[in-house]
C-alpha cells in the first residue's frame, strides 16, 4: 500500500513540508513525497476535456501528477495560506485531480489528509480564520471526491515579515496587525513545527490513522 503526500510550499523544507514528512512516516507504508514547485501544473480550464478519457488536455505534470494520485491508496495534501486561502499551486493540484472523476471515481473510497500552515494566530478575531479556510479547501475536495476524510494537522507558520528584514520598520507589516500593538519580529520570532507539540501529535495521528484506514479495508 502507497501514501502519496503533496505539499504546495514553495519554500525548502518548510513548516509545511515537515509536516507532511513526519505524517507520512508515521504511516509505517510505503510513501512519496511531491513538492509541486518542482512540477509545471497549470489550474483547470473547465474545458470538459476530460470527460470521456479522464485525462487532461493540458500537456503538462498536471497529467503525471494525476496519475500518482490514482495509483495512491491513500492522499495527505498539504498546503499554506497566503491571503487567507489555500495556495495557487495546492490549488491547481486539486483542480487537475477533476480528470480521474467522471464515470469511474478514481479517488472515492481513498483515504485522505489535509496538512495546512498558516501565520494568523486563531485567537485573532480581526483576520479570517486562515486555517479553516485552508482545511476546509481539501477536505472538501475529498469529499467531493468520495474520498474518506480522515483529519487535518494545523501548523502555525510564519508571517513573512518576521524574515523579511524590514518587519519593525514598514508600514505594510503584518506583526502588529497579527499579534498586537506591542509585538516585535523578536518578541514574535521564528515559529517551527518540531516547536507545536499539538501539530506534532497530530501528524503522527493522521499518519497512523490513514494506515489504520488501509489495513481494515
Ligand atoms: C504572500 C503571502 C501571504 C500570506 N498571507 C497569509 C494570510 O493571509 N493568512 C495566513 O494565515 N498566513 C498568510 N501567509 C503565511 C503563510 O500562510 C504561512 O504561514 C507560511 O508562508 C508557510 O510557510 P511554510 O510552509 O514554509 O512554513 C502568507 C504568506 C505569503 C507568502
Amino acid at each position: 500500500m502507497k501514501v502519496l503526500g503533496v505539499s504546495g510550499s514553495p519554500i525548502k523544507n518548510s513548516n509545511t513540508d515537515r509536516a507532511l514528512r513526519l505524517a507520512l512516516e508515521s504511516t509505517g507504508l510505503e510513501t512519496e513525497f511531491i513538492k509541486l514547485k518542482d512540477y509545471t501544473i497549470a489550474p483547470c480550464q473547465a474545458c470538459l476535456g476530460c470527460i470521456k478519457t479522464n485525462r487532461c488536455v493540458i500537456d503538462d505534470d498536471g497529467i503525471m501528477l494525476a496519475e500518482k494520485a490514482k495509483d495512491a491508496d491513500a492522499l495527505i495534501i498539504a498546503g499554506f495560506t497566503p491571503y487567507s486561502t489555500l495556495d495557487a499551486r495546492t490549488k491547481a493540484f486539486i483542480e487537475r485531480l477533476y480528470q480521474l472523476r467522471h464515470t469511474h471515481g478514481y479517488l472515492a473510497g481513498k483515504p485522505g489528509g489535509a496538512i495546512i500552515t498558516y501565520a494568523v494566530p486563531t485567537d485573532n478575531e480581526m483576520m479570517p480564520p486562515a486555517s479553516d479556510f485552508g482545511v476546509n479547501a481539501i477536505k472538501f475536495f475529498m469529499m467531493e471526491e468520495g474520498m474518506e476524510f480522515v483529519g487535518d494537522v494545523r501548523v502555525e507558520g510564519n508571517v513573512p515579515c518576521i524574515k523579511c528584514g524590514d518587519g519593525d520598520e514598514c508600514k505594510m507589516s503584518g506583526i502588529k496587525m497579527l499579534y498586537g500593538p506591542d509585538a516585535t519580529v523578536s518578541t514574535v520570532g521564528v515559529g517551527a513545527f518540531e516547536e507545536q507539540p499539538a501539530a506534532v501529535d497530530a501528524a503522527v495521528k493522521l499518519g497512523k490513522d490513514i494506515a489504520d484506514k488501509l489495513k481494515s479495508k
